[in-house]
């Protein structure tokens, strides 16, 4: 990856939650860099530290019980972390914008969607009410809403699933950010509608130039539409490289072993492999590799030594005592 191309930096973050004398450390050391016109997916199992690190990167992490205690969020020449909550809002909406995988939630039932998306014009790019109703039309139509204006009249509720999303997406993308965090924007969708707005994601990557953080559970959502693919788990990222090469060669076992559960039409009949056990809870994060008790591969020193992130091929890391070494299951 070229520097120059490099939109966001993510650097040993670490995140700790605080409930009386309980310390969850969420976040452990994210190594994460984000390029223009690149989605770069972020997978792993619920539990994992996918939106504690998303909420740190739009500076919306709940702290307290939250605490950032390690790491730096580079933006250009920025830290974010380093940003006062006023500065903040000029970056928040405007600069990295967001979508979530429930848009009831997040679209106000009380005003229709075009005041919602008109609001964010006003509000950060200093339109009128002409122009901004004209530039709502514009992103409906972009997003695949039709650019008659009916949705722009409509209220939340009078809308499908798959519409609130892209009405969603529609109001993220509204002041034509840099960089998209869309966490897990397809979970709540069927097969056809997630394809589809997987689609819309790409296109208007291409489109806008933007950088995109796509997280999701599922690697096989994570395969249709990234570049790029960190893996975390337990709060570290554990393998990091282009989609390609992930695929191609997977280092580390929990990858191998997510490529296995993605359920493969070719494969139909087969055994779907499934992981045994869960994601530990952050406060009770096993010493050394964090995965040995679920990995095929681990031994003592897996129980005792935390892996670093090592290079193994230009771009391509992984955090393994084991990385790449053959296997039977
Ligand atoms: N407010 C909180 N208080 C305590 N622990 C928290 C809090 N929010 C998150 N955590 C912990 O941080 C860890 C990471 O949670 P996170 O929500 O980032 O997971 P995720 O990867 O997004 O999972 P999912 O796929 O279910 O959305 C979990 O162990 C979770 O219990
Ligand atoms: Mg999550």
């Amino acid at each position: 990856m070229e520097a120059t191309n490099e939109l966001l930096r993510v650097e040993n973050l670490g995140v700790v939650f605080t409930h009386g004398s309980m310390e969850a450390h969420a976040l452990r050391g994210i190594d994460l860099s984000f390029s223009r016109k690149e989605i770069h997916g972020l997978v792993g199992e619920s539990g994992s530290g996918k939106t504690v690190t998303s909420t740190c990167i739009i500076g919306l992490l709940p702290s307290p019980p939250g605490k950032i205690v390690s790491g730096r969020i580079l933006f250009g020449t920025q830290d974010l972390l380093k940003l006062p909550e006023g500065e903040m809002r000029k970056v928040r909406g405007r600069k990295i914008a967001m979508v979530f995988h429930e848009p009831a939630k997040y679209l106000n039932p009380a005003f229709k969607i075009g005041e919602q998306i008109t609001e964010m014009l006003i509000l950060h790019l200093g339109m009128n009410k002409a122009q901004a109703r004209e530039k709502a039309l514009e992103l409906l139509g972009l997003v695949g809403l039709g650019k008659d204006g009916r949705i722009l009249d409509s209220y939340p509720h009078e809308l499908s699933g798959g519409m609130k999303q892209r009405a969603m997406i529609a109001i993220a993308i509204s002041c034509d950010p840099v960089f998209l965090i869309a966490d897990e924007p397809t979970t709540a969708l069927d097969v056809t509608l997630q394809l589809q707005i997987l689609r819309l994601i790409r296109k208007l990557k291409d489109m806008l130039g933007m950088g995109v953080l796509f997280i999701s559970h599922d690697l096989g959502v994570v395969k249709e539409v990234a570049d790029r693919v960190s893996v975390i788990y337990a709060g570290r990222i554990v393998e990091s490289s282009s989609k390609g090469k992930l695929f191609e060669k997977p280092l580390h076992p929990y990858t191998r072993l997510l490529i296995l559960s993605i359920p493969d039409a070719r494969k139909r009949g087969s055994r779907l492999a499934t992981i045994p056990g869960r994601v530990p809870d952050a406060d009770k994060t096993p010493t050394g590799c964090a995965f040995h008790p679920r990995c095929p591969l681990a031994d003592a020193r897996c129980a005792s030594d935390n892996p670093e992130l090592v290079e193994y091929e230009p771009g391509h890391v992984a955090a393994c005592h084991h990385a790449g070494e053959p296997w039977n299951i």
